[in-house]
């Protein structure tokens, strides 16, 4: 049995934790791979852990990333930042060697500077899995060409989440795998038939931050010559973007949108169940999208932004929509189109979620273990 020790810095519900929350069930229930989480930050995410009886480590402790991968840090704040990342790293690498963990698999860049350090502490292989597209436009082109090096220098391992993200990291001579974050089967929530036209209800689930593209929504209903009768906009604000929240809801009120902020929802399956069409509009790529399967899945017809992982996901016209990024009156003309045509919506929707069945959480699981087996030179033996 391969032990596993999963590192991330934040232990807030956002899609990639609730991405590793659901790979880890998965790898254990599977029983080759002893999964267990090491979180430098306290959180929701920690009792989750807990309640689905994943072993669960907490190490508080921070550093100044900032201060290490922005240019222009003076030296005194690049060597304090320095300092602290070591210190953070040896003991994160003393625990996880205490665990007998065989690979580390760090969950975000800021986990891949910590990682770096405490699996070489614990003589142990790392591997990045990356939620992000390490790409110049989410992180500035220094930046990205920096994170690009790193990787290459410190993980014997990457795992993408989508051929999109894998695209834009550096994998000569280095074990690579494209795991897409698979949904868990859940209970089929009953829907309603897609209902009339003067009737439909639209939904819209994802962190409210400015790159998820809720404003690209609200200016597309704006245009829409068919009112939807309702909008769910699902989601919370995390990671400091209680601003975007506010100008939101100042926008929705000015253009007398019939719009809903619910905040962050656990489980967003029932929304998708009451809605219509689900829509995704992030405005850069997005790395996978996962929403975009939960709303397939769900039945929805579905809309997303034609970039990244739901490129990879949807087949326009069969299962979905894809509308360019950022385009308003793109998103405006496709939202017309569907809640003017019940039958389409209904055709899609059914198409969707057959597609969505393809995105299971145990394939995600193998294709990871079968790169921890690669990385760890370990067969993933199920303890007999
Ligand atoms: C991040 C990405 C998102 C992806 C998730 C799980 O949240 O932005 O696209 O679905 O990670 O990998």
């Amino acid at each position: 049995m391969i032990r596993a020790v999963f590192l991330a810095h934040t232990a807030a519900p956002s899609g990639a934790e609730l991405a590793t929350l659901r790979l880890l069930s998965a790898l254990r229930a599977e029983g080759v791979v002893d999964a267990s989480m090491l979180l430098t930050a306290d959180g929701p995410l920690v009792d989750r852990l807990r309640t689905r009886a994943i072993p669960v480590t907490v190490c508080p402790g921070d550093f100044d990333s900032r201060s290490l991968t922005r240019a222009g840090s003076g030296p005194l704040r690049l060597l304090t930042g320095a300092v602290a990342l070591i210190r953070l790293g040896t003991r994160l690498g003393t625990t996880v060697r205490a665990h007998g963990a065989h690979v580390l698999v760090a969950q975000s860049t800021k986990a891949l500077l910590m990682g770096a350090v405490a699996a070489r502490r614990a003589g142990i292989p790392l591997v990045w899995q990356v939620h992000d597209r390490v790409s110049a436009e989410y992180f500035g082109s220094p930046l990205a060409v920096a994170l690009r090096l790193l990787g290459r220098l410190t993980a014997q391992g990457l795992i993408a989440n989508s051929r999109s993200t894998l695209h834009t990291l550096s994998t000569t001579g280095r074990a690579a795998v494209v795991a897409y974050p698979g949904v868990e089967a859940g209970p089929d929530l009953a829907r309603a038939p897609q209902r009339d036209s003067s009737q439909v209800r639209i939904v819209m689930v994802g962190r409210l931050t400015p790159w998820k593209g809720q404003d690209v929504l609200l200016r597309a209903l704006a245009r829409m010559r068919h009112r939807p009768a309702a909008v769910h906009l699902v989601g919370g604000t995390f990671f400091g973007e209680q601003d975007y929240r506010a100008e939101l809801e100042r926008t929705a009120t000015e253009l007398g949108l019939p719009v809903e902020f619910t905040g962050h929802a656990d489980d967003p399956a029932p929304y998708f169940a009451q809605a219509d069409i689900a829509v995704h509009c992030s405005v850069l790529a997005e790395p996978f999208g996962q929403v975009v399967v939960e709303a397939m899945g769900a039945g929805c017809a579905v809309v997303a932004a034609g970039a990244g992982g739901p490129t990879e996901i949807i087949r326009p016209e069969l299962d979905g929509l894809l509308t360019p990024p950022g385009d308003p009156g793109a998103l405006a003309a496709a939202l017309d189109r569907l809640v003017a045509d019940p039958v389409l919506r209904t055709r899609l929707g059914t198409a969707a979620r057959d597609r969505a069945r393809d995105f299971t959480i145990t394939a995600t699981a193998r294709a990871v273990t079968g790169l921890l087996e690669q990385v760890t030179a370990r067969k993933a033996v199920a303890p007999r």
